[in-house]
């Protein structure tokens, strides 16, 4: 019989700490997150001095925690995945020399995992869904659409050209006064809005475009709520995030059924934190229907950032032969190829 393969998976790339043991690259053992949301909301974003700070703080305690969930100790572990890239410099490098350490102490594998990588594998986790699919990932800092072809092989067919879907949502919200992070906060609110009180543009709407920009889209939303708030009107702040969700929302899902189409494969999912929104969530399973596609989300805790993803990346990095040195740095602004 073969063996299992325990990973060990650390995520620090922004303001979570997270370790999780993942068996054979799909079975939560553990999935421990230590979130510092409530540390950064006062700035209204994250402060990256002090999310590395608090990194180093949580680090210890979150894989001590993961493993003690998991009921075994590092013994058991068979290799250790770190995300190395992207992410913010300073709190990347918490988690990668952690886990480097880790690894160099018990003499085992060690992998670097790319967190965009790590996004995608978190449809792998507690259930048996496969590559190939198409994988629209939206979250802080990244919106792609990619061709996962197999485990750990990609083709991005779309990037974002300036600020990622989770940014948009954070900065509109921020500027509708709603607070850090705006995501949830707007879909919250958008319930009680008119999402067609606003007909604000889309971008790169045309034809096999599978890239996205939100700037002009934000901008437009804060030049509409200048130009009412000198007027005096009246403003009802749910039907500006309804109307920008709605846009945000219709450009993802167009885009990622257009390249299910363009590329002739029937099976599509999302992942990262913007994959939690209701509105995406409701709108894509309806178009998936109608148009016969298999639509898979990983579960609402794997979308946002988590170590139970790095560790099934990892695995299928380490099962394919790829295994990092231990002089593997840190890339803040690292692709996914
Ligand atoms: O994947 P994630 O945890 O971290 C990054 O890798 O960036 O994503 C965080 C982002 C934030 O921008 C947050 O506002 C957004 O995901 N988000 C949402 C929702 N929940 C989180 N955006 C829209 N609707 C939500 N329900
Ligand atoms: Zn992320």
């Amino acid at each position: 019989m073969k063996k299992d393969i325990i990973v060990l998976g650390i995520e620090t790339s922004c303001d979570e700490t997270s370790a999780s043991v993942v068996k054979n690259g799909k079975t939560v053992m553990s999935n421990v997150i230590y979130s510092q949301i409530d540390i950064h909301k006062k700035f209204g974003g994250v402060v990256p001095e002090i999310a590395s700070r608090n990194h180093i703080e949580a680090i210890g305690k979150v894989v001590k925690e993961a493993l003690d969930e998991a009921s075994i100790n590092l013994d058991k572990v068979d290799v250790v995945a770190a995300t190395y890239g992207p992410g913010l410099v300073g709190a990347l490098l918490v988690g990668l020399s952690y886990g480097k350490a880790l690894a160099y102490g018990k003499g085992i594998p060690f992998v670097g995992v790319n967190h965009i990588e790590g996004h995608i594998s978190a449809n792998y986790l507690d259930g048996d869904f496969e590559p190939p699919f198409i994988c629209l990932i939206a979250s802080g800092g990244h919106s792609h659409i990619v061709f996962v072809k197999d485990y750990g092989e990609y083709e991005v067919l779309g990037r974002t050209v300036d600020d990622a879907a989770g940014e948009a949502f954070d900065k509109v919200a921020r500027a509708l006064g709603l607070g850090y992070p705006g995501g949830p906060k707007i879909d919250e609110i958008s319930k009680k809005g008119d999402p067609y009180k606003y007909n604000f543009p889309k971008s790169f709407m045309e034809k096999d475009n599978f890239d996205f920009s939100f700037s002009g889209l934000k901008t437009a939303v804060i030049n509409q709520l200048h130009k009412e708030k000198q007027k005096g009107s009246q403003i009802d702040i749910a039907d500006y995030a309804a109307s920008f969700q709605m846009n945000v929302v219709d450009v993802l899902t167009s885009k990622l059924i257009e390249a299910a189409k363009y590329k002739n494969i029937n099976k599509i999912s999302i992942a990262g934190g913007v994959a939690s929104n209701s509105l995406l969530r409701e709108k894509l399973s309806r178009l998936a229907s109608e148009e016969g596609f298999m639509l898979h989300y990983p579960k609402q805790i794997y979308c946002t950032d988590n170590g139970a993803m790095i560790a099934s990346a990892g695995y299928f990095d380490y099962i394919s032969g790829k295994v990092s040195g231990l002089d593997l740095n840190a890339i803040p602004y690292l692709k996914l190829f």
